[in-house]
């Protein structure tokens, strides 16, 4: 007692600020880990992409979507027979009620299938009105509606909106096959069906981006699934996002052909305008998704005889002398739309398509964040100002 008599009375008069320091900024929260994750892993200097510890690679050669979906969600490979149930639950889910296909048929058709499928989902959600998701099989049946609907609401938005009617679902079709079937009318072939069924597995997942950290934010306020995934789909519909697939064949188009790429290319360059596909927060190297979409863009193209994939080229190699040093490179968006193009499928159909892949990686992020779930609260740095007068109307 006698010390700290002593040490107060020896120490200076003045108190020590106590005051925290202001929380540090950083834009885009670049290099901040929001959670623990096993559901997939980027090495954005190697340009490797894993799910689940597995590479992206390997299954885009020897997995399906439907089963790259339930890895993404459980963590493991199914057994032939859980991979049976799966596919069998997932194809009972794909009709949607009536009253979403008269919802659909509501909506302007100048609006975005994006925002359609937004919509959509969000109305689904309203058909299952429970609270609290905490069994794990009510949770994995919600991942098995989203997963299913999906694409019946992207291929009804976009008939409706042509005045066709809507394409009711087969339930004997893989998920990529019905997709064309709901689209077009027709069963694709089995090559058509397995480049879509890839381009899905491609898109599944990638980590803490902007439409799963969206989606983990509204998860984490203990919304439902429904919720989650309709805002993720906000998210992913942004041109610095899942929208850059559109704006890259529109980019194409109006090079129109290879020799016309460097001059409308050096041009943005010189207006420092972003070249869409190309860029990555992660990725200083090519993305190895667009290596695998490169090799399908091509050999599509030179089955079409159509020029998108040589202007690509052209494109791809002005972006390298002008920003390789920079660590831009095509990513996964700029080849997709080409490959979606070749397909027959309608550019405003390209990102819904992005999302009708990603839906797994949302969900499988909704599953992790549900464990161990604490709501996203961050801070922020106040720049305004304080204590300041109220002017009554009369006198501003
Ligand atoms: N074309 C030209 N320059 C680009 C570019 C592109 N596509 N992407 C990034 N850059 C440049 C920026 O102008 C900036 O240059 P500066 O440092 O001289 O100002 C620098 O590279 C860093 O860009 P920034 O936008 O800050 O990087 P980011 O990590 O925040 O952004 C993307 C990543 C994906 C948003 C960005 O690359 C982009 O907008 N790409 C085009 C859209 C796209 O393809 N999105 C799909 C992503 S999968």
């Amino acid at each position: 007692m006698s010390n700290q008599t002593t040490a107060a009375t020896t120490l200076p008069a003045c108190k020590p600020d106590l005051t925290p320091a202001p929380p540090q900024l950083i834009p885009g929260l670049e290099g901040v880990p929001i959670a623990e994750s096993s559901v997939s892993f980027v090495d954005g200097q190697a340009g490797k992409l894993e799910y689940r510890g597995i590479n992206v690679e390997r299954l885009a050669e020897q997995s399906t979507f439907e089963e790259t979906s339930y890895l993404l969600l459980t963590g493991k490979l199914p057994t032939k027979m859980q991979l049976d149930e799966f596919n069998g639950q997932l194809s009972t889910h794909r009709r949607l009620k009536y009253r979403i296909a008269d919802l659909l048929k509501c909506l302007p058709e100048t609006g975005h299938p994006m925002d359609a499928l937004q919509t959509g989902i969000a109305a689904i959600g309203m058909f299952y009105p429970q609270r609290q998701y905490v069994a794990p099989e009510d949770r994995r049946l919600a991942c098995v509606r989203l997963i299913a609907k999906m694409p019946t609401l992207v291929a009804a938005f976009e008939r409706l909106r042509k005045g066709d009617e809507h394409i009711v679902p087969r339930d004997d079709l893989s998920h990529a096959a019905n997709f064309f079937y709901m689209l077009t009318g027709e069963e694709p072939d089995r090559q058509k069906a397995r480049i879509l069924d890839v381009c899905m597995i491609l898109h599944a997942d990638h980590t803490m981006n902007a439409s799963t950290f969206a989606g983990r934010v509204v998860g984490s306020t203990l919304a439902d699934p429904y919720c989650v995934v309709s805002s993720a789909l906000g998210a992913l519909s942004g041109p610095l996002h899942g929208g850059a697939n559109e704006d890259t064949i529109q980019l194409f188009n109006r090079i129109g052909s290879a020799k016309n790429a460097r001059a409308v290319v050096e041009e943005m360059v010189t207006r420092k305008e972003k070249i869409p596909g190309c860029g990555h927060r992660i990725y200083k190297t090519v993305d190895p998704r667009a290596k695998i979409l490169k090799v399908y863009a091509e050999q599509l193209t030179r089955a079409s005889g159509n020029c998108h994939y040589e202007i690509a080229l052209e494109v791809e190699k002005v972006v390298h002398e002008h920003y390789a040093d920079k660590g831009i490179w095509p990513n996964v968006d700029f080849f997709s739309g080409i490959v979606y193009a070749e397909l027959g499928i309608p550019p405003v159909c390209f990102t819904p398509i992005f999302a009708m892949g990603r839906v797994s990686g949302w969900l499988s992020h909704w599953l992790e964040q549900l464990v161990n779930n604490r709501i996203f609260r961050p801070t922020q740095r106040y720049v305004g100002g304080h204590d300041q007068p109220y002017i009554p109307i009369t006198g501003r």
